[in-house]
């Protein structure tokens, strides 16, 4: 009869220090919660000489996660290493030595989540994923169990805590980019590499896995629309509380009967809005359905502590399961078919910003390429740049347009010798 459920940690930087030490400062709560002991077995990391904001028993301690996933003393593998290769191997490798898997790893679940879903479903274990979107915010299980009646119609999601922490930063403080960048790594916010957080990419595996769950379909982030907030300038944040917008990097997906449009940018939404006021690591992703209307899940995104409170709750949820010796059954069923469409389908309201020769003439060669592309302008401010400079800032709010029409309209104002630069086109959500 079993005495105890064994757990295998692969990775202890950020999260797996904070899940170490949930396990062992909690073992009591958790053996009350689980029904038996909890037991902290195997670790592996990549340097295991470094020293660990939780320090562990050297005996536990060890390199080789190759070795920790076929250890008979663990039943789950937590892999909490990041990053797609080897991390995917290593988790198919414990699926397939009969061993339940909990993971943070977006990268993977997005890329591979089909294949590792079925694979578990064949191995009858369990693969659980909730700290890969949102942090600490509970959403992946309300997506899979709590709202499995609806038919989900859009998710509308700030889901990168290290950018929301930039934009917040950048919009009320005019700090600069690079040194709020490095605090949000200090924080422990950021990915191992931050190009993924800046560049809108973890929003996008983010918003894979919420899509998939939501629409019942495997949808990928290479499905998905992805921009960055790396063009945005205190100017834009000036603009915009201007004109009454908050500046948000905002992940969508919206179904139109089979068709799905899933799309990560910077957007400008208003600021009286719920996501406008979700801000630094704040997460918030709003689902909307036919039965409950909207639902927002609301909490810190990042950071060690919400995300370990996720990754444990997983590993409780699977022992709870051991302990009872009830069947498991990947509750991830990816029975529907949507097809992915192109940005180029949206229709939305944008920001122009742009500097020109301030001469006569000039807006009027700019208004017909906006007219020639069947772009409605509804409103213009124009500002100096300077006592010196001839040239002026201009800045276009425009009506509902295609983004096609504005694909074009970029390639024929920038090919007008009076218009100097494009500075952004930012797309409007409201
Ligand atoms: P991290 O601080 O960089 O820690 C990574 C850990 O993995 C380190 O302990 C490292 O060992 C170990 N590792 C790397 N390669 C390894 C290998 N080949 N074999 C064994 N161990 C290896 O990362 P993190 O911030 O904790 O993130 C972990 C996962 O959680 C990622 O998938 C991330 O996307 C996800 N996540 C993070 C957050 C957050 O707020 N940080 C939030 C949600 C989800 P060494 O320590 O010896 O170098
Ligand atoms: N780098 C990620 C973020 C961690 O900033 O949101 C949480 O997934």
């Amino acid at each position: 009869m079993r005495t105890s459920i064994g757990v295998g940690l692969i990775g202890m930087g950020v999260v797996g220090s904070g899940v170490a030490r949930l396990i062992i400062e909690g073992s009591s709560t958790l053996r009350n919660q689980v029904g038996l002991p909890l037991n902290l077995n195997k670790v592996a990391v990549r340097d295991s000489r470094k020293q660990r904001s939780f320090p562990i028993g050297k005996n536990i301690l060890g390199e080789e996660p190759e070795k920790l996933i076929k250890d008979d003393s663990v039943q789950i593998i937590v892999e909490l290493m990041g990053g797609e290769h080897p991390a995917l191997e290593f988790i198919l490798g414990a699926v397939k030595n009969g061993k339940h898997v909990v993971t943070a790893n977006k990268e993977v679940i997005s890329k591979h989540g089909a294949e590792i879903f079925s694979l578990a479903r064949e191995n009858n274990v369990r693969v659980l994923f909730e700290a890969s979107v949102g942090g600490g915010v509970p959403i992946i299980s309300p997506l899979m169990r709590d709202l499995v009646a609806n038919d989900v119609k859009s998710i509308k999601a700030i889901i990168n805590g290290t950018t929301n922490y930039i934009l917040t930063r950048m919009a009320n403080e005019q700090v600069n980019y690079e040194s709020v960048l490095s605090e949000a790594q200090t924080l422990g916010y950021a990915e191992s590499d931050p190009t993924n957080d800046v560049e809108g990419i973890d929003a996008a595996y983010k918003l894979s896995i919420l899509s998939t769950l939501a629409f019942r379909s495997s949808i990928k982030n290479t499905d998905i629309f992805t921009e960055g907030i790396t063009n945005l300038t205190d100017k834009d944040f000036q603009y915009a509380e201007e004109l009454g917008y908050s500046i948000k990097l905002l992940a969508i997906a919206t179904r139109m009967e089979s068709r799905v449009l899933g799309r990560v940018h910077p957007a400008m939404i208003p600021s009286g809005q719920m996501l406008a006021k979700v801000d630094d690591v704040l997460n918030a992703v709003e689902i909307e359905t036919d039965l409950v209307d909207k639902v927002l899940f609301h909490g810190p995104g990042a950071g060690s502590l919400p995300t370990s409170s996720a990754v444990v709750a997983d590993i409780v949820n699977i022992a709870r399961t051991i302990a009872g010796g009830t069947d498991l059954l990947d509750p991830v069923r990816l029975t529907e078919t949507v097809e992915v469409v192109s940005i180029d389908t949206l229709s939305t309201k944008y920001y122009f910003r742009l500097e020109a020769v301030d001469q006569p003439g000039v807006l009027a060669r700019i208004a017909t390429v906006f007219g020639d592309c069947g772009i409605s302008i509804s409103s213009f401010i124009q500002k100096g740049l300077g006592d010196k400079s001839t040239d002026a800032e201009l800045v276009i709010m425009t009506h509902k347009a295609n983004e096609s029409s504005v694909t074009e309209a970029v390639s024929r104002l920038r090919k007008l010798d009076v218009v100097k630069m494009i500075g952004n086109v930012i797309r409007v959500v409201e």
